[in-house]
């Protein structure tokens, strides 16, 4: 990867998370060079539905010029190129896996993580079902190539909760994880309390971003179930199949219930938990009648909040959104930066020991 210049990036999709991500570099293209030093150029940005455009004089392609398209109903380009070709591309560094969470076969994402990472390439994506599907081939291929597979936007979107268990929390053991890991279904339950019917609450969730592009991966706790099992093999270290977590959604609760919890001063919530047992680790998802005094209770809408129970610090908490366009871009965001910054601590350091 060079580290003299700017990085390459290479949109593989350009739904709700790549153009949140695209608005926030916009935003900030000054700010992460100044104070980041993180420059970076558009290499490619590759579509299912709405085309694709790849720089092909080396400027790099202008992001503000491709949401104005997409914001127009127009292609971000004409180019006709595979995810996989874009992201090997020469001028590609890092390739964001921005593309929708396939849990049955984790593609297109699958395919395209493996050839980046097999290239040498770098890949940071908010897509789960790569993560879910294959985690350890992916970490060792990076680990072979020199390359970097980072993916914290796979769970509570840009709150840090697996860089907050794997880097802030270094040394810890952390013995359990439980909490709130779905924006869609909280959303939803948040918004019943309020009176509202299921089926317009669901509705907001879509409008608002948060829900997957098929929301029944919401509402059965699939999507909480494999966050339950990247937290298992990511922070855990124990890789269960998406199987083996224990699951129920929210589809059978209905308003009257969310209504009945609350004249019993109780509220429900879809609760996620990876614990280490005496035979490795159990994960499950289920709703669960909380007491308004839970600490889990307050959290509404799409926020999410995830306890760590750690040997040393006891419990911690982190509480924040859980989904959304620019808080899951957020999360890509600083996994791009986590790769600049240690790639510039690897030619320092290799420089020292030359
Ligand atoms: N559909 C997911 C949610 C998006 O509602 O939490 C973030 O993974």
């Amino acid at each position: 990867m060079r580290v003299d210049s700017s990085l390459g990036l290479c949109f593989i999709g350009f739904g709700n998370v790549g153009q949140g991500l695209a608005r926030i570099l916009v935003r900030k293209e000054r700010e992460l060079a100044e104070r980041w030093g993180f420059a970076f150029r558009t290499v490619a940005v590759v579509t299912r539905t709405r085309g694709a455009a790849v720089s092909r004089d080396g400027e790099g392609l202008s992001l503000a010029d491709l949401l104005a398209r997409v914001e127009r109903g127009e292609p971000v380009g004409n180019e006709r190129i595979s995810p996989v070709e874009a992201a090997l591309l020469p001028q590609t560094d890092i390739v964001l896996d921005v593309t929708p969470t396939n849990l049955i076969n984790g593609e297109p994402g699958l395919s395209l993580t493996r050839a980046a990472l097999g290239s040498g390439r770098s890949v940071v994506s908010s897509n789960k079902g790569p993560v879910s599907l294959a985690l350890a081939e992916l970490k060792e291929l990076a680990r072979a190539r020199g390359a970097h597979y980072r993916f914290e936007g796979s769970v509570m979107s840009g709150t840090p909760s697996l860089n907050l268990a794997l880097e802030s929390l270094a040394g810890c053991d952390v013995r359990e994880v439980q909490g709130i890991v779905n924006g869609t279904t909280n959303y939803i339950l948040t918004r019943m309390e309020e009176g509202f019917e299921y089926a317009d609450a669901l509705r907001e969730a879509q409008e608002k971003g948060y829900a997957e592009a098929d929301p029944a991966g919401d509402v059965d706790g699939w999507d909480a179930a494999v966050k339950a099992q990247i937290l298992a093999a990511a922070v855990l270290g124990f890789p269960l199949p998406l199987d083996a977590v224990e699951r129920t959604g929210i589809a059978a609760i209905s308003r009257a219930d969310v209504e009945a919890a609350a004249k019993r001063g109780k509220r429900i919530k879809l609760l996620a938990k990876a614990a280490r047992t005496p035979d490795g680790v159990a994960a499950s998802v289920a709703p669960a009648e909380i007491p308004l005094s839970h600490p889990l209770a307050s959290v509404g809408g799409a926020t999410n909040a995830l306890t760590f129970t750690t040997d040393t610090l006891r419990d911690v908490t982190i509480i924040g959104p859980g989904a959304g366009r620019e808080e899951t871009g957020q999360a890509l965001l600083s996994d791009m930066l986590a790769i600049a910054a240690a790639e510039r601590n690897s030619v320092r350091f290799s420089v020292k020991a030359g």
